[in-house]
């Protein structure tokens, strides 16, 4: 969603501006804009699309100034449009606003304003703040502080402001209220940014504002206070991630790297959360053995990619802890009034952390006395600031919008708790946690062999996208990965694709099967009757000339003779398969997309990170 940066310093403000929102892209947005303070006066330039329009109108009337903000846009009140991109400014030109996150109560506020005579130029919500502070200094505050919390004190919803005024050319203001927004310290020069990304080359220490704070930065210091003006001492982390963390190294896109860091992410997580003897070592999570011995329940909360993770850990948590496991989408936890108690551990998993949903359905599972456990990517997060435990996916930043190591990160997350839980709760004996863990240490090499195979993945992409549609089946622990193969593929390549649990096929589905229909089949070897009722499946598809697209395990010729064309992968552990699975039909979604020339990085319409509802 919509992206924050700001610069304070030295240098020539404009590029770091543009450089920042090029970090941020990955978010999410269809217009951008910066504002710049320069000679007591503020310039903005704006533009619809992509960045590149912005920097050819850059070039042509280049922007001057040490101080600024810029922002990327992700239309919710009014189309994407110059006129309602931001920065937006008051009516005399003097403050300028950008905004991420929504104002709720601005129609009132618009109202009362335009009463006042103030005439709007854009459809936005965020035009009320600096129209706000505007008549708060009309009305006599004393500084723009004052005018400022006034006027915040007036705003309601979740947002993330910077603001400059061309009465104080030296300052920038950061506001945090609900969405995310960092600090990011430099030599001498200070950034503000909705994530890190947009910082990493020129700010190694970083202040995570609170909700509720607000930051007033100059080059030589910065104050943070609450939103009532009391000053706090800020909180400063030094960031370990290394800046081209968040480049593409070497490869065409930023998916394409995330696609092939996933084996090092797994064997990362193994390293640091299983002890020399092979067993789960999760002792820091913050939860006690004897909470997990007395839990009664577990309900997991999430919001797409996430809650396919959701649903896979659902499965292997009932099968190994013995717990019954609910899953939810965040949007409807948090309106359907949930029966959960003290006895329920709510799971949230989220890459991002910032996940609107999500985090309200972690906030009511608290109000409701529920302890928390999130499975998170983002060290700072809001999700992870609020739970009570934290399983760090540690996966490094994901740029590419479609979700992919962090993806497999969550399901290798589920595994190390599931064997945890298993094993304090003495439904899983000590040889079968090792076997787990063993096989988990075997799937790095299993993804190394699908992401070698990735040719002839590419050739039946190939073949198979330009139809209008697409199904994907699964059963039991791919089940999941069908809705998340599918998923990937309508994100990326734009072609309607349905995953759907194999059983259920005949009750829908079965009547849109024909001879150009490609039919997705996840059937790797499985030791229980889930195999044999994956292939009757298949037969259904053959019986009405569906294209079938198999996903097999090597050698498996049973089933290859079943289909138009395999993708074979290596035998895991069936409770593993998933992780193995999704990677073959990640690459088959990107090269899905590849040939059908999309924006691969940056579908259109959608946004990493959903900070509003
Ligand atoms: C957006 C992203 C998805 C992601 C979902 C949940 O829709 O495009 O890739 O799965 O949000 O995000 P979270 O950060 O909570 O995992």
């Amino acid at each position: 969603m919509c992206g924050i940066v700001g610069y304070v310093g030295q240098r020539s403000a404009a590029p770091l501006l543009m450089e920042g929102l090029r970090n941020l892209e990955y978010r999410g947005y269809d217009s951008a804009g910066l504002a710049l303070l320069h000679q007591g006066r503020i310039a903005v330039c704006r533009r619809v699309g992509r960045l590149v329009r912005l920097e050819e109108a850059l070039a042509e009337t280049p922007l001057e100034g040490h101080v600024g903000v810029g922002h990327t846009r992700w239309a919710t009140h009014g189309e994407p449009s110059e006129i309602n991109a931001h920065p937006h400014l008051d009516s005399e030109g003097r403050i300028a606003v950008v905004h991420n996150g929504i104002i709720e109560n601005f129609s009132e506020l618009r109202a009362e304003l335009q009463a006042k005579g103030h005439r709007f130029v854009s459809e936005t919500d965020t035009e009320v703040v600096p129209r706000l502070i505007e008549e708060e200094r009309r009305r006599g505050a004393p500084t723009l502080i004052v005018a400022l919390i006034r006027a915040l004190a007036r705003l309601r919803g979740a947002f993330a402001l910077g603001i400059v005024c061309a009465d104080e050319p030296d300052a920038l203001y950061a506001v945090r209220e609900g969405s995310p927004l960092i600090i990011g310290l430099g030599e001498n020069e200070t950034f503000i940014a909705s994530d890190v990304p947009a910082v990493l080359r020129h700010a190694r220490r970083v202040i995570y504002l609170r909700d509720g704070e607000m930051a007033v930065i100059r080059a030589d210091r910065i104050e943070i206070r609450r939103l009532d003006g009391t000053v706090v001492q800020p909180e400063i982390r030094e960031i370990d991630l290394q800046p081209e963390a968040a480049e593409r190294a070497g490869f065409e896109t930023f998916m394409l790297k995330e696609i092939h860091e996933q084996p090092r992410v797994i064997r990362g997580l193994v390293r640091d959360h299983v002890d020399a003897e092979g067993r789960p070592k999760l002792d820091d999570l913050g939860l006690s053995s004897d909470y997990f011995q007395i839990l009664r329940r577990v309900m997991i909360v999430s919001c797409g990619t996430a809650y396919h993770a959701a649903l896979y850990g659902k499965v292997l948590l009932e099968n190994v802890t013995g717990l019954a496991v609910e899953t939810d989408l965040g949007s409807e936890f948090r309106y359907r009034g949930p029966r959960i108690e003290r006895d329920t551990l709510v799971i949230a998993v989220s890459q991002s952390g910032e996940t609107a949903d999500t985090l309200a359905s972690v906030r009511l599972a608290r109000r409701k006395r529920c302890k928390v456990l999130s499975i998170c990517n983002v060290r700072g997060s809001t999700l992870a600031r609020e739970s009570d435990a934290v399983f760090f996916t540690n996966c490094g930043p994901e740029i590419g919008v479609a979700s992919t190591k962090a993806y497999t990160a969550q399901l290798t997350a589920f595994v190390l708790l599931a064997a945890h839980i298993g094993l304090i709760r003495e439904e899983l004996d000590p040889t079968r946690v090792t076997e787990l863990i063993a096989g988990l240490r075997a799937v790095p090499d299993a993804i190394h062999y699908v992401l070698d195979r990735k040719d002839s993945i590419r050739a039946i992409a190939y073949k198979h996208h330009d139809g209008p549609s697409s199904l994907y089946l699964g059963r039991k622990f791919n089940y999941p990965t069908a809705l998340e193969g599918a998923l990937k593929n309508k994100e990326i390549s734009y072609q309607h694709a349905e995953g759907y649990a194999a059983g259920e096929m005949k009750h829908g589905p079965i009547a849109l099967i024909n001879e150009y229909m490609p039919v997705i089949c996840i059937c790797t070897r499985t030791l229980d009757e889930v195999y044999e009722k994956m292939i009757s499946n298949i037969r259904e598809v053959e019986a009405r000339h569906g294209r079938i697209i198999v996903v097999a395990n090597d050698g498996d010729e049973r089933v290859r003779a079943l289909a138009e064309d395999t993708i074979f992968v290596p035998e895991v552990m069936d409770e593993l398969s998933p992780i193995v699975n999704i990677v073959a039909l990640q690459l088959l979604a990107y090269y899905a997309a590849q040939a059908r020339g999309t924006d691969i990085d940056k579908p259109r319409n959608l946004a990493k990170s959903v900070t509003v509802e």
